[in-house]
């Protein structure tokens, strides 16, 4: 789908569609229309009972007095409510619509009067909007007709002083680009992407100028990671860690590191998971595929920060050659851990892509992402990720770069007393507490116990990796949660100017 800017002009086929605000107030680009189909918009209002509330639409087909084949009416709501995300979520209902309208649609984009917003960033953020909208993963599907497929090949966004919206738009088309490696590689199975696919897709980045290097299993147990390859070892697929760095900042600026969750499967080793639903377990990954996106839209962007992506890679696997309950593993920092549950093993894998992250680069904040805990979706559900922090600054930036994008993070606690719960008899921690209470803060107080005091945060997105219902603009499938938000966060707090 290619998105262009233009002029206004109206199109001599295709769907226009055009503003209209809350209590069916025409724009004055549908008022002209309005006028030329003899008050056809104003009657089609009535009859169809719209009233312009943000994200409702409403076609007019073959309106008489136009070339154009329809008219499609935009709700915009509320001027004074118009910002960022309100105008992403009208370039989305704008697509849902004309995904299936026919091959071209023009969006005339007026200046809203009340509105806080320019007329250019409204036009860039409808763009953004009606992209992330159009994005599908169905390579799968080779069975649907020409009429089940979607028809909309261009979309054109009309406005006065269009330049300056296509220089806005095009740094969100590259965030879009990072979005959509993410949710493609959580879409995709576990016999398509496994660790050396993964790391592979990874490598890929390196056309964009970022250094990329795999580590295999040799390299390290060199390193003494048997954190993270205990995990791996019951599985054919040899484990990966991927090292990722775009050096877009100052040498001297210490840079921000993000580690993932790249379980490519799940499960649960010997401590085997039940089979219903055991299918989703192939987005056990999604803290990895996040980071790699993100990495793709630092770059795709050329943000001017150092950047370090990690992302530690293994198949969680029951087999003979599998590691079994009660094991003792010793992991990269040193630290010994008794692993009671196979299940439990986002943090093994996190303990040492984290020591190790932190060990090499220094960097001045690290934050990691992971699908680690069922726990967080009782907590949370699937509108928050559960955030976990040693830094309140830094939590701080989180929840605004959340509430900026609309990728929303929500503090626990944490502290010594949940700390002492995975203390353990027989080595330096256990995988798991003694119970299920506090599942996720117990998790987060794992893997604190890997990062050496270095400012911190851990973001659990089991509840929001992938989601079953479809959102303004997020499809079905992987969501690709969190490239937005951490991409705002890089560039709201460690860009140089
Ligand atoms: N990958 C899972 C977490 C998960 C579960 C994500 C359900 C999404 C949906 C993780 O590796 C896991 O199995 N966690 C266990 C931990 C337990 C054994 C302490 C869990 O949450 O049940
Ligand atoms: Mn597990
Ligand atoms: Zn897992």
């Amino acid at each position: 789908m290619k998105i262009a800017f233009a002029a206004p002009k109206m199109p001599a086929s295709g769907t226009v569609a055009v503003f209209v605000l809350d209590g069916a107030e025409l724009g004055p680009t549908a008022q002209t229309l309005d006028k030329l189909t003899a008050g056809a918009l104003s009657r089609a209002m009535i009859a169809g009972r719209f009233k312009g509330k943000r994200g409702e639409t409403l076609e007019v087909l073959a309106p008489g007095g136009l070339d154009f084949d329809r008219v499609m009416l935009l709700g915009i709501g509320k001027a004074s409510a118009l910002d960022d995300l309100a105008a992403q979520a009208i370039g989305s209902s704008l697509m849902a619509r004309a995904a299936s309208a026919g091959e071209a649609a023009t969006v005339m984009v007026d200046t809203v009067d009340g509105a806080a917003m320019e007329r250019a960033v409204i036009a860039a953020h409808v763009a953004y909007g009606a992209l992330l909208r159009a994005y599908r993963f169905d390579k799968y599907h080779t069975k649907k007709t020409e009429d089940e497929k979607p028809t909309l090949k261009k979309l054109t966004v009309a406005l006065e002083g269009e330049a300056a919206a296509r220089k806005l738009f095009a740094p969100l088309e590259k965030i879009a680009d990072g979005v959509f490696m993410t949710r493609d590689l959580v879409s995709e199975p576990a016999n398509i992407i496994y660790p050396e696919t993964l790391a592979k897709e990874a490598k890929g980045l390196e056309k964009l100028g970022i250094e990329v290097e795999v580590l295999g299993e040799a390299q390290m147990r060199k390193l003494g990671m048997g954190a993270l390859l205990g995990v791996g070892q019951g599985s054919a697929r040899e484990s990966q860690l991927v090292v990722m760095q775009w050096k877009g900042g100052k040498a001297k600026d210490a840079p921000v590191a993000f580690v993932g969750k790249g379980v490519t499967f799940d499960t649960g080793g010997i401590s085997l998971k039940p089979a219903g639903g055991m299918e989703e377990m192939k987005w056990d990954m999604g803290g990895a595929g996040t980071v790699v996106g993100l990495m793709k839209a630092l770059a795709g962007r050329k943000a001017k920060v150092n950047a370090i992506g990690i992302v530690g890679l293994v198949e969680n696997m029951p087999s003979g050659t599998a590691q079994r309950p009660g094991d003792v593993v010793t992991s990269m920092s040193g630290q010994t851990i008794e692993v009671i549950n196979t299940d439990a093993e986002g943090r093994l894998v996190l303990a040492d892509a984290l020591w190790y992250c932190q060990d090499r680069f220094k960097p001045q904040v690290m934050i990691d992402l992971a699908t680690l805990t069922g726990a967080i979706i009782v907590a949370l559900g699937h509108e928050f990720a559960g955030l976990f922090s040693n830094n309140d600054e830094l939590s701080e930036k989180l929840a605004a770069a959340g509430k900026a994008t609309g990728e929303g993070v929500w503090r626990l606690p944490m502290g010594e007393a949940y700390d002492k719960m995975i203390n353990c008899d027989v080595a330096d921690m256990q995988n798991v507490g003694s119970d299920r209470a506090g599942g996720s803060i117990t998790a987060a107080q794992f893997l604190q116990r890997f990062v050496n005091e270095v400012p911190w945060a851990h973001l659990d997105i089991a509840g929001t990796a992938w989601s079953k219902k479809e959102r303004p603009t997020v499809p079905r499938g992987g969501t690709g949660w969190g490239v937005r938000l951490l991409d705002r966060l890089v560039a709201d707090n460690y860009e140089g100017k």
